[in-house]
């Protein structure tokens, strides 16, 4: 009997402990109560780190703060800013290709603060107008107690290259964020070559600072880097993919929003190639021509291709691009393209059958591309915005038929046209997105939405649809969101068609010119969560009871 009781006491004394430990460390709590002061403009920081009252003595359950539920020691700390916080009233120069933080008052970090915790893993302090560490106070300090912090997040500060040497001390580091700082020194190739020696970092990433090419031919001993982002740092001219080849374990590279015109054309010969982990390569807003693609058939791994605003023009050669075999996703939108041409050995059809998203919107092609991309049926997202001129026939895409998403634009040429009846070819289609595209052919004898079964969003602008377009929506009751804006409906919102949407959580019908009341049924609506209509003549008081519940503002509905 007694030893039964000893038993019960054990566990319950035991069971106290635990929670005891669940929670936060004093000297964590106190840590953080130091520094508090220094990130007070985090609204999260300065109303929830105090130490009044029992709920809140728990630091654990401070907001930014995360602690491990066994031990009770903070693991990751998050005092970053959102980007509105940090962007909403600064000026970005596009000279300088740099935000204008003359106005922002900047301030010292003493990293010593962070010793205290020393089970750390994730320590964010982005968006903090940061310019550098007090005197003996830097990130170095933490090299021998916080032996577990793997990621650090400094983004969007004003640290300059002297900071590099400190944390290049932090060996556990395996990701770290340098975006958008005041690297321009003259350290920075010093720097850069201590943090290299970091050998556990596997993701650096350097957008937005002006870094020049100077920087490529120091990267050599970053071995166990796995993504790079050199994007907006200043490149210019010839980028050789030679300067990456002892980055063997690469497999992101981003170059975007540089001036890079040529990657060499190296890779010509295999043997050479020691970067053949590369999956994404981001070339996307540079200066790029069709030569590009030379440079870069020997990446057989690559999956992900962006090549947006960038000079490739004319003809792209089919077999080019068919020897990226292993292409998921290939957006060259935004370029002066109109034809992938077929070469001598006849090959006329992209081959990439693993492709699943590609766009080719803002190009010069003609409907004519289409017959290229019959063999891509493992496509989901097909981008033709703003090319196509006069009347599209889809016939030849039957194979893509696990296209989930489509979009087709004329905005500034407003003369292309689709029969509805050639949208039954995708079956599996998700979101459908139109504008200005007008449909040629009566929408009165498509059977059409019936064979859309899936389809959940549903955006049409800019053409006229007949009026009976709203009657025919009802046969697709998967629909969430439902845009017809500025698509000349006239007449009244009928119930039938509309009150089948049971599953409608946006409706914006607005610039068309319907009028009367709102169908009765609207309050059944329960999903709907934003409506808007303005720009129509709608009359009567649109009553309180026929507004969808969940409605929370009625300044949508004008
Ligand atoms: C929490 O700490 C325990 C004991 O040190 C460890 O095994 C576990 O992996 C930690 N969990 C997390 C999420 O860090
Ligand atoms: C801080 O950074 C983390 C990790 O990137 C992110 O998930 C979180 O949303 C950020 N917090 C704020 C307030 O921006
Ligand atoms: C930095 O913080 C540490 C630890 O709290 C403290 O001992 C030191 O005096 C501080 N240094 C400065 C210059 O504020
Ligand atoms: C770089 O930052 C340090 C403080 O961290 C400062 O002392 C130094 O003057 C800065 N250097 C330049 C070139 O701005
Ligand atoms: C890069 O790799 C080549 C070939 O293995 C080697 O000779 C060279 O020393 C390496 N460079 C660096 C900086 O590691
Ligand atoms: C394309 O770019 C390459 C590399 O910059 C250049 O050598 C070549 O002259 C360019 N071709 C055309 C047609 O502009
Ligand atoms: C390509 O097609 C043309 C015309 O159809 C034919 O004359 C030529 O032999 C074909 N070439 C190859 C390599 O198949
Ligand atoms: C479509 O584009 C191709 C390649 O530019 C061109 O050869 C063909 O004539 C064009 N077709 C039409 C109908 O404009
Ligand atoms: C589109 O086609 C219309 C009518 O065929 C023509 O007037 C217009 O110039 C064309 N626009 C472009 C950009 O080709
Ligand atoms: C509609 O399509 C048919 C055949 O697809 C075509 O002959 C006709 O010119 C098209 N009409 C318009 C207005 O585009
Ligand atoms: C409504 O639109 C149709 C064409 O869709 C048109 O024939 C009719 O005149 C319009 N009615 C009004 C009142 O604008
Ligand atoms: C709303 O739904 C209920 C239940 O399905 C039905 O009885 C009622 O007639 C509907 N109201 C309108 C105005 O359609």
């Amino acid at each position: 009997m007694e030893w039964k009781w000893l038993w019960v006491v054990l566990v319950a004394f035991l069971l106290g402990r635990c929670c005891e430990c669940e929670r936060c460390w004093e000297q964590e709590k106190i840590a953080l109560l130091q520094l508090k002061p220094f990130f007070t403009h985090i609204k999260d920081v300065k109303n929830y780190w105090v130490d009044e009252g029992k709920q809140s003595s728990d630091c654990c359950q401070w907001k930014r703060v995360e602690c491990n539920t066994s031990t009770g020691r903070v693991i990751r700390l998050f005092l970053n800013l959102t980007t509105t916080e940090v962007y909403g009233d600064l000026v970005y120069n596009y000279y300088l290709r740099k935000y204008d933080w003359s106005g922002r008052d900047s301030w010292y970090l003493n990293a010593s603060l962070f010793l205290p915790f020393e089970e750390l893993k994730s320590l964010y302090l982005g968006g903090n107008s940061i310019a550098g560490c007090v005197d003996n106070q830097g990130f170095e300090k933490l090299s021998l107690k916080l032996d577990k912090l793997e990621i650090l997040d400094l983004s969007v500060n004003q640290f300059n290259d002297s900071i590099l040497a400190s944390l290049s001390k932090l060996s556990s580091l395996r990701s770290l964020n340098l975006a958008k700082n005041q690297f321009t020194g003259s350290n920075l190739i010093e720097g850069m070559k201590r943090l290299s020696k970091l050998n556990k970092l596997e993701t650096l990433d350097l957008y937005g600072n002006v870094l020049g090419n100077n920087i490529l031919s120091h990267l050599d001993d970053f071995t166990s880097l796995k993504s790079l982002r050199l994007q907006n740092c200043g490149l210019k001219g010839t980028v050789n993919l030679r300067e990456f080849n002892n980055l063997t374990n690469l497999k992101e590279l981003y170059l975007g929003e540089n001036q890079i015109g040529s990657l060499g054309s190296l890779f010509q010969s295999n043997e050479q190639l020691r970067l053949i982990k590369l999956e994404v390569l981001g070339l996307s807003e540079n200066l790029f021509n069709n030569s590009v693609f030379l440079s870069i058939a020997a990446l057989l791994k690559l999956k992900s291709l962006y090549i947006a605003r960038n000079k490739l023009d004319g003809s792209i050669h089919i077999k080019e691009l068919n020897a990226l075999t292993n292409l998921v996703e290939l957006d060259i939108s935004d370029n002066q393209v109109n034809d992938f041409a077929p070469s001598k050995d006849n090959e006329t059809e992209l081959r990439l059958i693993n492709l699943e998203v590609l766009d080719l919107g803002w190009n010069l092609f003609n409907y004519s591309i289409l017959s290229s991309l019959g063999r891509l049926s493992n496509l989901k997202s097909l981008s033709l915005g703003d090319n196509l001129n006069g009347s599209i026939n889809l016939k030849g895409l039957d194979a893509l038929s696990n296209l989930e998403n489509l979009f087709i634009s004329c905005y500034y040429t407003k003369a292309c046209s689709l029969s509805p009846q050639s949208l039954d070819l995708f079956p599996s289609l998700k979101t459908l997105q139109l504008y200005g595209v007008s449909f040629n052919g009566t929408l009165a004898t498509w059977k059409g939405p019936i064979h859309l079964k899936n389809l959940e969003s549903l955006f049409i602008w800019d053409t006229s649809l007949e009026n009976n377009f709203l009657q025919k929506i009802g046969a697709m009751p998967s629909l969430k969101n439902l845009e017809l804006w500025d698509c000349g409906l006239n007449g009244t919102l009928h119930s039938q068609g509309f009150c089948e949407l049971t599953n409608l959580q946006n409706l914006d019908i607005g610039y068309n010119n319907l009028r009367g009341n709102l169908p009765e049924c609207f309050s059944n609506l329960s999903s709907l969560e934003s409506l808007y209509l303005y720009s129509n003549q709608f009359s009567g008081n649109i009553s309180e009871s026929k507004i969808p519940p969940n409605i929370e503002s009625f300044k949508q509905l004008l």
